[in-house]
C-alpha cells in the first residue's frame, strides 16, 4: 500500500503546532501501524530531517504509553486495542490517515505526538495505592474472595493509563481512569483501610488537574483499549458521596 499521512509536527511545548504531509510507500497489511511510522521515520532520518515523535514501549497493550489520535479517534479504529495494537490491514491502498497527539488541556503536547500525562501520576499518588502489608502472592490467595468481585476488580484493574478515555471526552474528562483505579481498590479487602480518604483525594486530584466533568457520553468506554465499563463511573460517584458525607 502507499498511504499518504497528515501528521501533527509540533517542535516543543510552547512551539505553534501543525501538520505536515508524508507519503508512506510499500506499507504491507501485517505491519502494526507503529512499524509503519517507524518506515516513516527511517526515510525522513535518511533525509536529515527530523524523525516523528511518538511514545511506545512495550509494542503489546500493556503500558500505555502509544496513545494518538488516528483518523480522529483514539488508538484509531477497532475496539479493544491500543495503537501498537492497529495493524496496516484497516487501511486501504491510496488512504489518507490523520495522526495527532491526545488533545486535552491537562496533557500538553510536549513535542509532535507526545504529551505529557503526569497529571495522571500525580491523580494515582493522591490516593490509587493501599498501606497495607500484602505480603507476596501466596498470601493474597490465602483471602477468600467471591469471584464475582475478584472478576469486577480485575476489570478495573486492567487500566494502562493510557489517557485515551480523556482524548476521546467531548469534556476530557479523566473519570473513567480514576474510576478504574478507585473502583479496583474498593472492591478489594486490602484497599479498605484508605477507601474515604482515597475517593476523596482522587477526585480532588483529577479537578486541580484540569480535567473536565463527565456528561454521560461514554465515549470513554468506546475507546478504551481495556474496555472498561462507565459502571466503575458509577461506583466512584457512590465511593465519592459516600466519603463526603462520612463524619
Ligand atoms: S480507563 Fe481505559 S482509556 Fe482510560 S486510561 Fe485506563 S485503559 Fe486508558
Ligand atoms: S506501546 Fe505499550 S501499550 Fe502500546
Amino acid at each position: 500500500m502507499d498511504l499518504k499521512l497528515r501528521v501533527w509536527r509540533q517542535k516543543n511545548k510552547n512551539a505553534k503546532g501543525k501538520f505536515v504531509t508524508y507519503t508512506a510507500n510499500n506499507i504491507t497489511s501485517d505491519m502494526s501501524f507503529l512499524e509503519m511510522l517507524d518506515l516513516v521515520n527511517i526515510e525522513l532520518v535518511k533525509k536529515g530531517e527530523d524523525p516523528i515523535a511518538f511514545d511506545h514501549d512495550c509494542r503489546e497493550g500493556i503500558c500505555g504509553s502509544c496513545g494518538m489520535m488516528v483518523n480522529g479517534r483514539a488508538h484509531g479504529p477497532g475496539r479493544g486495542i491500543a495503537t501498537c495494537q492497529l495493524f496496516m490491514r484497516r487501511f486501504k491502498d491510496g488512504n489518507t490517515i490523520v495522526i495527532e497527539p491526545w488533545r486535552a488541556r491537562a496533557f500538553p503536547v510536549l513535542k509532535d505526538l507526545v504529551v505529557d500525562r503526569t497529571a495522571f501520576d500525580r491523580i494515582v499518588k493522591a490516593g490509587g495505592y493501599i498501606s497495607a502489608k500484602t505480603g507476596g502472592a501466596p498470601d493474597g490467595n490465602t483471602i477468600p474472595i467471591p469471584k464475582p468481585v475478584a472478576d469486577e476488580a480485575f476489570d478495573a484493574a486492567t487500566c494502562i493509563g493510557c489517557g485515551a478515555c480523556v482524548a476521546a471526552c467531548p469534556n476530557s474528562s479523566a473519570m473513567l481512569f480514576v474510576a478504574a483505579k478507585v473502583s479496583h481498590l474498593a472492591l478489594l479487602p486490602q484497599g479498605q483501610l484508605e477507601r474515604k480518604e482515597r475517593a476523596r483525594r482522587m477526585v480532588a486530584a483529577m479537578d486541580a488537574e484540569g480535567f473536565g466533568n463527565c456528561s454521560n457520553t461514554y465515549a470513554c468506554e468506546a475507546e478504551c483499549p481495556k474496555e472498561i465499563s462507565v459502571r466503575h463511573i458509577a461506583r466512584l460517584n457512590r465511593e465519592f458521596l459516600k466519603a463526603k458525607l462520612a463524619p
